[in-house]
C-alpha cells in the first residue's frame, strides 16, 4: 500500500510558502505528489522542493482533487473562499490564516499545548484545523508547561514583531527602506504607512472601541481556545519592530500560588520546544537574530516579579524569542499534521 500523501501548499510562494517547502523537506514529511499553488501572478513560476523545480499551479476550486493535506498561507479571505471547497474535495486542511480560528468545532491547535483537540480527523478525509497567530504560538509554547504546574492567572504581554508576520512583500519593504535610509533616499512605504526601517509602530490591526488592535486580542481569544479556560487575564500590546523574521514578547505572569525562578527553570529546562537561554553572568539572552531558523522558542530573563514581593500571589518575568516562519507559522501547522499521520 502507498503509505504517502499527496500535499499541496496553497500560498506557495509566499514567506511561509518558502518555509512550508523546506520544512516539509527537511522533517522527511511522507510526500507523494506535492502542488505547488498561488495566484495567476505565479501560475508558471518554478520554485524550489527538496533541491527540484516545481511549478506553481494556478489556484482554482479544481486544485484539491486528490490531495490528502493542504497547508494554507495566503491571507484570510482566502482560505475563508478555498478551505471548505478543499475539505470537501477530501483534502485535510491546515490554515495558517485567522479565518477559522474562533469557529466553534474548528480546532486551534499548538502541537506541545492541546494535540488532543485533533482527535477524529483523518488525513485525507477533510477537516479544517486552525494554526493560531504567530504571537500566541510563541507565547504559549513556554508559558503552558508553568501553567500546568501553577496555574496562571494573568498575563501581560509585550511583543517585539518582525516583518516576516506581514509578509514576504513587508520584508522586502524592511531591506529596501533600510539601504535607501543608509544611501541618503527617502524611503519607500508601499507595506505600511509608516517608515519601518530604524523605528518601530504599534501592529497596523484595526482598533477596536476599547482600543485594543485584532492581533492584540488575537492574543487573548486564543489562549483562551487552546487552554479551554477563559478565566485567565490576559492584556497585550503588540508592537512591530525593524527586525526581519522572529517576534520577542516579554511575558509577566500572576500565579494562584509560588512559583518562582528556580522551579520556572527546571520546568522549561524540560519543556518540549523551548530552549533555555539565560546567561546572567554574561547577560546573554534571547535575541531574534538567536531564534531565527531554529524550532525552539528561546527563553530567558526568567525572574521573580520584585513588584509582588510579599504578596500571596506569586509573579514571573520572561522575555521569549521564536522564529515567526518557523513555529510561529510553518513549523506548528507541519507539526500539527504529523499528529495525524
Ligand atoms: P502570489 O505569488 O501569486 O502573489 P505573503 O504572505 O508572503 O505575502 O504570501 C502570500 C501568498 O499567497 C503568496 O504565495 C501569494 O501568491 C498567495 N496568494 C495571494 N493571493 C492569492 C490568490 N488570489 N490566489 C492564490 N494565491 C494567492
Amino acid at each position: 500500500m502507498d503509505s504517502t500523501l499527496n500535499v499541496a501548499i496553497v500560498g506557495a510562494t509566499g514567506a511561509v510558502g518558502e518555509e512550508f517547502r523546506n520544512i516539509l523537506g527537511h522533517r522527511q514529511f511522507p510526500i507523494g505528489k506535492i502542488k505547488m499553488l498561488a495566484s495567476e501572478r505565479s501560475a508558471g513560476k518554478s520554485v524550489q522542493f527538496n533541491g527540484k523545480p516545481h511549478t506553481v499551479e494556478l489556484l482554482t476550486e479544481d486544485s484539491f482533487k486528490g490531495v490528502d493535506l493542504a497547508l494554507f498561507s495566503a491571507s484570510g479571505s482566502i482560505s475563508k473562499q478555498y478551505a471548505p471547497i478543499a475539505s470537501d474535495a477530501g483534502a485535510t486542511v491546515v490554515d495558517n490564516s485567522s479565518a477559522f480560528r474562533m469557529t466553534d468545532g474548528i480546532p486551534l491547535v499548538v502541537p506541545e499545548v492541546n494535540p488532543e483537540a485533533v482527535a477524529g480527523i483523518t488525513l485525507g478525509h477533510g477537516g479544517i484545523i486552525a494554526n493560531p497567530n504567530c504571537s500566541t504560538i510563541i507565547m504559549l509554547v513556554p508559558v503552558t508547561p508553568l501553567h500546568r504546574v501553577v496555574s496562571v492567572r494573568r498575563m501581560v504581554v509585550s511583543t517585539y514583531q518582525a516583518a516576516s508576520g506581514a509578509g514576504a512583500a513587508a520584508m522586502a519593504e524592511l531591506r529596501q527602506q533600510t539601504e535607501q535610509i543608509l544611501a541618503g533616499l527617502p524611503p519607500t512605504c508601499d507595506k505600511f504607512p509608516q517608515q519601518y526601517a530604524f523605528n518601530l509602530f504599534c501592529h497596523n490591526s484595526p482598533i477596536d472601541d476599547r482600543g485594543y488592535n485584532t492581533e492584540e486580542m488575537k492574543m487573548v481569544r486564543e489562549t483562551h481556545k487552546i487552554w479551554s479556560d477563559s478565566s485567565v487575564r490576559i492584556t497585550a500590546i503588540c508592537v512591530r519592530v525593524p527586525v526581519m523574521r522572529a517576534h520577542a514578547e516579554s511575558i509577566n505572569l500572576e500565579f494562584n500560588q509560588p512559583m518562582g525562578r528556580v522551579q520556572a527553570l527546571q520546568i522549561l529546562r524540560d519543556a518540549p520546544g523551548v530552549s533555555v537561554v539565560d546567561d546572567w553572568k554574561n547577560n546573554r539572552f534571547p535575541t531574534p537574530l538567536d531564534a531565527s531558523e531554529k524550532d525552539d522558542i528561546l527563553v530567558g530573563r526568567i525572574r521573580d516579579d520584585i513588584s509582588r514581593n510579599g504578596e500571596d500571589v506569586s509573579g514571573l518575568d520572561l522575555f521569549v524569542c521564536g522564529d515567526q516562519l518557523r513555529k510561529g507559522a510553518a513549523l506548528n501547522a507541519v507539526q500539527i499534521a504529523e499528529l495525524l499521520l
